[in-house]
């Protein structure tokens, strides 16, 4: 029989299940967006229980496709998980049930904390920099995990009591499914675990200097394992015909793409457009600090071998800002849209918009600014609005670029990308052109499952994934699945022309 690897992957607005054969092939998939909730300007919050049953339904979707194409679910001999990261959960330790709404990464209600921990420290928002790699802001679970015990009894109780659990979604989602309160396992993976700034990026272990700058219980916290090795095995009501099958890989969405990309070698990076856009540079088993604005984070490791780390240039606004062009201003009835207006246009007429909706991510690190739209004349149509809208991210993405170029030492000469945004041709070629170097985008871009696939399958040893991490790199030097390549058509030999 055949043997097939199953990827949970919940993004920020939507989740989904895919299931790949021995070959690392998509063979089906099942998705679902749920609901996001917005209580106040700048506030984003998910109800936890939202986001397990997307997942569950996914599994449960997909598993009918998998069968309804002649598999044996006996088949599937594995799972990996990847997630949205940063994101906060609270739960308590005996009824298993969320002590409050998830707070999602992109919420900026902890402004005032972070000129808080700021001020209290001469290395200003550098504070904790040196031992978790990350400056603080409004991004990382430490300060949201702050905000929720000065602003909720019943959270404040339960952590002085030693009765919550804390996570970010992967040990929420592997807690309920390996049996959540009757004995569901409490753990997390060095990539997510590098997003909370509580991680000593050196020795991958929580950093009581972390805590304690924080204030923050040592009990509340999941175990750090490595992104590769066996997380437990599924346990849960709704999918009984699961029961049993080990969940053996576990990355933060961004680094899993760093790991479907197959970048594995220092000086390769990939660019993923989703609700964000996140560049990730591996730079090996060095840990970069930045002095650009750039973050330094752990890449994956994979059981048995040491952490690559990498550094990233965070977006906070890409696909959302085409969501809000559809939802907010209906200007567009599906997201594909986009791409036809600004293809009508032959450049942006002038206008530039801002999409700083939860203030700006790296390099500029400034959570007060708010979007904004300019350049608006009388010639102003929806067409220029579209196109202005997909210049935004590639905007942000040469402002990254620049920062990596010069903070890594290795300018990058390819830029791998993946993600919805990506399938947009025009949106892929304005990013070449104003990247001033090539972007080359795989056919299969669903490289955030594939690589918490990839995860679990080299634990378990299935596939193409036989022999282990190192065998499997050396096989697969580089993601032989290029489809296209986008050439800068503004500069001259790879020069960039937007300075
Ligand atoms: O850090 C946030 C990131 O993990 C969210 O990814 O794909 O949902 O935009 P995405």
């Amino acid at each position: 029989m055949p043997s097939f690897i199953g990827a949970i992957d919940n993004g920020t607005t939507s989740s989904r299940f895919l299931i790949f054969d021995e070959k690392g092939e998509l063979v089906i998939g099942h998705q679902l967006e749920y609901r996001q909730i917005f209580p106040h300007p700048g506030w984003v919050e998910q109800d936890p229980m939202d986001i397990l049953g997307s997942v569950v339904t996914c599994i449960n979707g997909a598993l009918r496709k998998f069968e309804l194409q002649g598999n044996d679910l006996r088949s599937l001999k594995g799972i990996g998980i990847t997630n949205q990261r940063e994101t906060t959960v609270v739960w308590d330790k005996h009824s298993g049930r969320p002590l409050h709404n998830a707070i999602v990464w992109s919420d900026t209600r902890t402004k005032d904390i972070v000129h808080q921990f700021s001020e209290s420290s001469e290395k200003g928002a550098d504070a904790v920099k040196d031992i978790c790699g990350l400056p603080i802001t409004t991004y990382f679970s430490a300060v949201k995990l702050r905000w929720l015990l000065e602003n909720s009894q019943e959270v404040k109780e339960a952590h002085d009591n030693g009765t919550m659990m804390f996570g970010t979604v992967d040990s929420w989602l592997i807690y309920n499914l390996t049996g959540g309160k009757e004995g569901g396992v409490h753990v997390t993976d060095v990539t997510n675990a590098s997003r909370t700034m509580l991680m000593d990026i050196k020795t991958l272990k929580w950093s009581d200097r972390c805590l304690k700058f924080f204030g923050i219980n040592a009990d509340i916290l999941p175990e750090i394992k490595p992104s590769s090795t066996m997380f437990g095995e599924i346990n849960f009501e709704e999918l009984s015909q699961l029961k049993g099958v080990p969940i053996a890989g576990c990355l933060g969405d961004q680094h899993a793409a760093l790991v479907g990309q197959h970048c594995f070698q220092v000086g390769e990076a990939k660019n993923t457009y989703g609700t964000g856009c996140f560049m990730v540079f591996n730079t090996g088993t060095q840990i970069i600090p930045s002095n650009m604005g750039l973050l330094t984070t752990v890449g994956y490791q994979f059981e048995g071998e040491p952490a690559a780390y990498a550094l990233e240039g965070s977006i906070a606004v890409a696909g959302s800002a085409i969501k809000w062009l559809r939802d907010n201003m209906g200007i567009i009835k599906s997201t594909e849209e986009v791409n036809d207006l600004a293809a009508a246009a032959e450049d942006n007429g002038g206008v530039v918009f801002v999409t700083a909706f939860s203030g700006l991510f790296a390099p500029y690190w400034r959570p007060d600014v708010r979007g904004s739209i300019s350049g608006i004349s009388q010639h102003t149509t929806k067409h220029h609005l579209a196109r202005a809208t997909l210049e935004a991210t590639c905007f942000q993405t040469r402002a990254i670029l620049d920062a990596m170029n010069a903070e890594s030492g290795h300018p990058l000469k390819t830029l791998r990308v993946d993600g919805g945004l990506s399938n947009s041709d025009i949106c892929m070629q304005l990013q070449a052109d104003i990247l001033g170097i090539e972007v080359s985008r795989p056919q299969m871009r669903e490289s955030t499952a594939l690589g918490a696939a990839t995860a679990a399958a080299i634990h378990l040893g299935i596939g193409i994934w036989k022999g282990g991490f190192k065998a499997f790199t050396e096989r697969e030097r580089g993601s032989k699945d290029i489809l296209q390549t986008f050439t800068p058509t503004t500069t001259a030999k790879g020069k960039a022309c937007f300075k």
